[in-house]
């Protein structure tokens, strides 16, 4: 039922006589309720339905389907409606399972005029105030949702901030995260990933190296071979990554996907040795996306690799490093495109 309906004062009779409905009608207009009259349960809803009110007076004894019937109909498809039901008072059972239906009110017949002029009005004011708190729920629900909106933008720019930071600390990795969620984006829509997923690709992706944040300058740098142990505090980046988001990415897509994305096919890589389709799907796609782009860009000990032999590298790898399944379509979409 739309805003405008339960706002306006209008109110459905129905009964099957025509005087105790012109009783019900009168009785209403002198009250300024705007009236539509029904004389069974069928042409009522069939009325409701082109034009629902949000109150409905309704008879119980009636030929056809009957007053029982329409007060469940009036509760399955507007469940806001209020129902006030007139009846001779001799149908106990059909009473008791309207009051059970949820009607409003009941009254006996004959109708006594300022009975149900009361109980017309209280019924309506019900429902104005009832209408009136699920607007503000609604508005207070926009609110929240705005603020929240907010607050996750103002974190992501915050986060997209400490990322850009933390690569400039680093000439050789100046932009390979956001370089790494386009390869995997476009990857992505290669493969016809859905929309859902591809949002927690294109995050995973940007923040997959967070967790270097803690690594030296001095390590990220370096023109030679890490040291053990040096290698060994790099390998902390996806799980150090992984804690620093838990509290603000509530999503374990997107940080399992963080957390693997140096596991390796065969089972070799880290940090949980994960192997085969036990890697998380994500990781599996910023795996390949991250190499590509390590292979060509510079480095402190190496220039950058060409496309095409970089491509080659990463062909070698599959079913080792890779998924063949993710890696083949990542060749085809590359070799399918102009070199940078
Ligand atoms: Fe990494
Ligand atoms: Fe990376």
């Amino acid at each position: 039922m739309s805003d405008n309906a339960v706002l306006n004062r209008c109110v459905t009779l129905v009964d099957d006589e025509p005087a105790a409905l012109d009783v019900l009608m009168r009785s209403a207009r002198a009250f300024h309720f705007e009236c539509q009259t029904a004389s069974n349960a069928e042409d009522a809803l069939e009325l409701l339905e082109k034009n629902p009110t949000p109150v409905v007076v309704t008879d119980l004894s009636m030929p056809g389907l009957g007053g029982v019937w329409l007060v469940h109909e009036i509760r399955r498809r507007w469940p806001q409606t209020a129902v006030i039901v007139v009846t001779v008072g001799t149908d106990d059972d059909a009473l008791a399972q309207c009051m059970g239906a949820g009607v409003q009110h009941y009254f006996l017949k004959p109708v006594h005029v300022d009975e149900f002029h009361h109980a017309l009005q209280s019924t309506w004011y019900s429902q104005l105030i009832c209408r009136e708190n699920q607007r503000q729920k609604r508005h207070l629900e926009w609110i929240v949702h705005k603020q929240t909106h907010k607050l996750q933008h103002t974190f992501f720019s915050a986060i997209t901030s400490l990322v850009r930071t933390l690569e400039a600390r680093d000439p050789y990795s100046s932009g390979h995260s956001l370089r790494v969620r386009k390869y995997a984006m476009r990857l992505a829509q290669y493969i016809g990933l859905d929309e859902h997923s591809k949002k927690r690709l294109s995050l995973a992706a940007k923040l997959h190296d967070i967790g270097k944040v803690g690594l030296a300058e001095g390590i990220l740098n370096k023109p030679t071979k890490l040291t053990e142990g040096e290698f060994d505090l790099v390998k902390e980046h996806p799980v150090i990554g992984e804690r620093i988001l838990r509290p603000i990415i509530r999503n374990r897509v997107v940080l399992s996907a963080i957390r693997s994305h140096h596991e390796r096919f065969d089972g070799g890589g880290y940090p949980d040795n994960l192997s085969g389709e036990k890697i998380p799907f994500l990781a599996r796609m910023i795996t390949i996306a991250d190499s590509y782009d390590a292979l060509t860009s510079s480095r402190a000990y190496r220039s950058a690799i060409k496309q095409e032999d970089a491509l080659t590298i990463l062909q070698d790898g599959q079913g080792s490093q890779f998924d063949p399944h993710l890696i083949q379509p990542f060749l085809r979409m590359m070799r399918e495109r102009k070199p940078r």
